[in-house]
């Protein structure tokens, strides 16, 4: 079996894989001393396409196209970047232990490679149905969606299945972007999900209905209150039906499962430290390992605008993580010192034709603005309020400038006079501030 040694190491071939490369490129780095091995066959590409342009029926995405970094409007870093650049890509690779100790990490094909410094960027995984015990959740016609393969294994399915139904299991953000695709393929879309409204870890009701309504429209049936507690199968062993716990069926020839993510951890069990869910880090996404850094998904990073230890599962976070750790890296090496992280959060979502960005905490009280209008307009939002300040914005069908505007508002977290007077300004608060 094989072993070779580098200097550093990425393990995991994601979005925080290819922006803490071209960072690694950026702070000066020599042939032969960067490694990627990741278990995906590709170069690191734009994730979120993959839930959005991949699967539009006409002009859908396709790599090379979306290969980072043009997610943030930057260098696409195709797979010929990396080999100009020194750096070995090693694909189509899994990872199957981290000896942290020795420093060595073996593949599943048994071979071993050395590093001084590790960044564990192995992101997460789908939650499975079978994980709540639902029997009959492997079965042909039943998909998940992470990586490339997974969506490559959807558009076929689509293909075959033209004017089908098909089942959306989860109201979250899988739910409803790929609610929207089918739909926009022409499939008719039904949604099935436990909670009163869809998004209930970001969305308000207020927000909810908005989109709940628009989708209706789009001819979306949505199913509440209930999950999908097994499936009816043909001789073949292929979907034709979810079950629900409710007792009612929904015919079914795809079945999309969206029921939420698991940050992939299992390589470092009992070696690093973990906190909520994640590998602990500190500002410079550092473990508590000298010589292991960790970062997007996985890592449970001080939230330093909140004070708080969190675990960000977002594509902006990833990037601006990977860049921080690196940056550290090479800080370290030449004895200087950098900033803290400090992160605002931010989320955002396409579907359809519609386009919402939320920046901050969504926590305290919440005042809806331009609800009443947002049929017509396709404009709207919400601020929360917390201790007399907006602490987090969100906005569907901002422009530009207004985005950056609400960006702004949750970082100052500025007070206000009354709730009241801020329902009453509405969107024109951001402009004050
Ligand atoms: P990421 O998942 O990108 O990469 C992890 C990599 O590690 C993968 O290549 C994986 O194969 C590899 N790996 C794992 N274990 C390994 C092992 N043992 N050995 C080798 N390789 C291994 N966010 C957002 O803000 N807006 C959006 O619109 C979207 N849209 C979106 C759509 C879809 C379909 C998904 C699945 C996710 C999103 N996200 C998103 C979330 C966002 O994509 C996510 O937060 C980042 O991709 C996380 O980046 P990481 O690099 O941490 O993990
Ligand atoms: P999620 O956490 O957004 O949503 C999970 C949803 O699953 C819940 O809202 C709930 O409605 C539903 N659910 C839970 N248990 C269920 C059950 N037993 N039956 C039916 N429904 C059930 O997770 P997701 O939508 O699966 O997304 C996976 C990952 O991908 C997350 O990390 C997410 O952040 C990321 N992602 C992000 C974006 C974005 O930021 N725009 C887009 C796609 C994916």
């Amino acid at each position: 079996m094989a072993s070779a040694a580098y200097k550093y190491i990425i393990v995991g071939g994601g979005v925080s894989a290819g922006y803490a490369a071209r960072e690694f490129v950026n702070q000066g780095i020599k042939s032969g001393e960067l490694a990627i091995i990741s278990k995906e066959a590709v170069a690191p590409y734009e994730r979120p396409a993959l839930s959005k342009a991949y699967l539009f029926p006409e002009n859908a995405a396709r790599l090379p196209g979306f290969h980072v970094c043009v997610g943030s409007g930057g260098e696409r870093l195709a797979p010929e970047w990396y080999a100009e650049k020194g750096i070995e890509l090693i694909l189509d690779t899994e990872v199957v232990k981290a000896d942290i100790a020795t420093k060595t990490l073996t593949t599943s094909a048994g071979n071993s490679f050395k590093y001084d410094v590790l960044v564990a960027a192995t992101g997460s995984t789908f939650i499975k149905l079978s994980d709540f015990g639902v029997a009959g959740a492997d079965s042909k016609g039943i998909y998940y969606l992470r990586e490339i393969r997974e969506a490559d294994s959807l558009i076929e399915a689509i293909k075959s299945k033209k004017d089908g139904h098909a089942v959306v299991v989860g109201g979250g953000y899988i739910g409803l972007e790929l609610a929207a695709v089918l739909t926009m393929n022409k499939l008719q879309v039904t949604m099935v999900y436990p909670e009163p409204w869809c998004m209930p870890r970001l969305f308000t009701s207020d927000i909810a209905s908005f989109y709940e309504g628009y989708y209706l429209s789009k001819g979306v049936k949505i199913v509440k209150g209930t999950v999908a507690s097994g499936f009816e199968l043909d001789a073949e062993g292929h979907v034709t039906a979810v079950k629900l716990k409710d007792g009612r069926e929904l015919a079914a020839d795809i079945v999309i499962v969206g029921v939420g993510a698991r940050p992939l951890t299992t390589l470092f069990k009992g070696q690093l430290e973990e906190e909520k869910g994640g590998i602990k880090v500190d500002g410079f996404f550092k473990t508590n390992n000298e010589d292991v850094y960790a970062v997007g998904d996985i890592a449970t990073f001080p939230m330093k605008i909140y004070g708080e230890q969190r675990r960000v599962e977002h594509v902006d976070h990833s990037r601006k993580s990977a860049i921080q750790a690196v940056q550290a890296i090479k800080a370290k090496e030449e004895g200087r010192s950098i900033p803290e992280y400090d992160y605002l959060p931010f989320f955002y979502s396409r579907a359809f034709d519609l386009s919402w960005q939320f920046y901050g905490d969504n926590v305290g009280e919440t005042v809806s603005f331009g609800r009443d209008e947002a049929a017509a307009t396709k404009k709207f939002g919400g601020y929360w309020v917390k201790d007399g300040k907006v602490v987090g914005v969100f906005l569907e069908g901002g422009s530009a400038e207004e985005n950056k505007a609400i960006a702004k508002v949750a970082r100052l977290q500025p007070s206000i006079d009354s709730i009241e007077a801020l329902a009453s300004e509405g969107l024109a608060f951001i402009s004050k501030v």
